[in-house]
């Protein structure tokens, strides 16, 4: 292992150490030959899992979940991954800790297709190319508050199931993510839903999307063309448990207009709400009392303060 004097912290809140391929390793050290395939194709996989500052320290929130989906989605990219989900955890928590993080925190696990094994001629490839995995933490804090998104209509469709395997998080697929988000912000709003080829509501850009019509609440169902967010398993979860009526069906973009709340969830934004899509306000354009109630129970639960779910928390003991 290399001398930790070696490693040192970036200002954009990247941790000093990384997992790379087997060791921690200073993060600046890691470089990658240019003939990668997962850079040319597009065929890796990665999770982002966040950590909370409870009153036993910085929890990492349901990292279980989290590495038995990304492992779920080595086997569909036929990524070998040496790790078992109880090896990842651990390193999760050794890099966490070797980082020094005691404030929120952000871990983005990659494992992709490096290089085509020998004697192999260049091409698009899952069989034959060897495989990595990696790992930084970034300091990543919550923000306090509930603000509220302004959202557009994607002209961007989410690719359908049978042409991106769309329940994993697939480095190529992020490409439509990435136009949707850009397309937003150049016409000044904060993010995109994207519908499916049927013209259903799938999904936001990197979140998964709630309306609430008179107290129920609605979400397209994980059978259509969405990544099953933790998120959308934990804010369900949640809302069931405290009463609140929740139904997984198809969900038209205009039945987004006429709900009484919107709002979108993903581990990097917890519970979002939104106020606005394509330029109408959605129920009085504030922030609403569902997506206020759900939100506070989120920010309960990843916080430590939710007893009947200490179990999806991961603490990181300090050294
Ligand atoms: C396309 C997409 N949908 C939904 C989500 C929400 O998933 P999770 O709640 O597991 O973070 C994400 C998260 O990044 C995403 O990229």
């Amino acid at each position: 292992m290399t001398d930790q004097n070696e490693a040192v912290s970036s200002p954009l809140g990247l941790g000093a150490w990384a997992y790379d391929r087997g060791r921690l390793v200073p993060a600046a050290e890691p470089a990658l030959p240019l003939s990668t395939q997962c850079l040319h194709y597009g065929t890796g996989t990665f999770e982002g899992i966040r950590a909370y500052r409870s009153n036993d320290g910085l929890c990492l929130f349901r990292a279980r979940d989290h590495y038995e989906r990304l492992l779920r989605a080595c086997r569909i990219l036929r990524i070998t991954v040496a790790e078992t989900v109880e090896d990842l955890i651990g390193i999760t928590v050794d890099l966490v800790r070797r980082n020094g993080h005691d404030s929120d925190t952000y871990v983005r696990p990659l494992a992709y297709k490096l290089s085509l094994l020998p004697g192999l001629a260049p091409g698009v490839s899952l069989a034959g190319v060897s495989d990595a995995l990696s790992m930084v933490t970034y300091t990543f804090p919550c923000e306090p508050g509930l603000k509220g998104v302004r959202c557009t209509i994607s002209s961007w469709r989410r690719p359908q199931r049978d042409a991106l395997p769309v329940q994993a998080k697939v480095v190529g697929g992020y490409v439509t993510s990435a136009l949707a988000a850009d397309e937003a912000r150049a016409l000044g709003l904060d993010d995109a839903i994207l519908l499916d080829s049927t013209g259903n509501v799938a999904e936001a850009s990197t979140s998964n999307v709630f309306a609430v019509f008179a107290g129920r609440v609605v979400t397209p169902p994980v059978t259509g063309d969405l990544l099953p967010g933790i998120t959308r398993d934990t804010v369900i979860t949640l809302c069931r448990e405290s009463g609140l009526d929740v139904v997984e069906r198809p969900l038209g973009p205009g039945e987004l207009l006429g709900a009484d709340e919107v709002f979108l969830s993903s581990t990097g934004k917890g519970v979002d709400p939104v106020l606005a899509v394509s330029g109408r306000d959605i129920g009085s354009g504030a922030v609403g009392p569902v997506a206020a109630q759900v939100a506070g129970l989120y920010e309960a639960v990843t916080h430590g303060a939710d007893s009947k779910h200490l179990d999806w928390l991961t603490c990181v003991a300090p050294d």
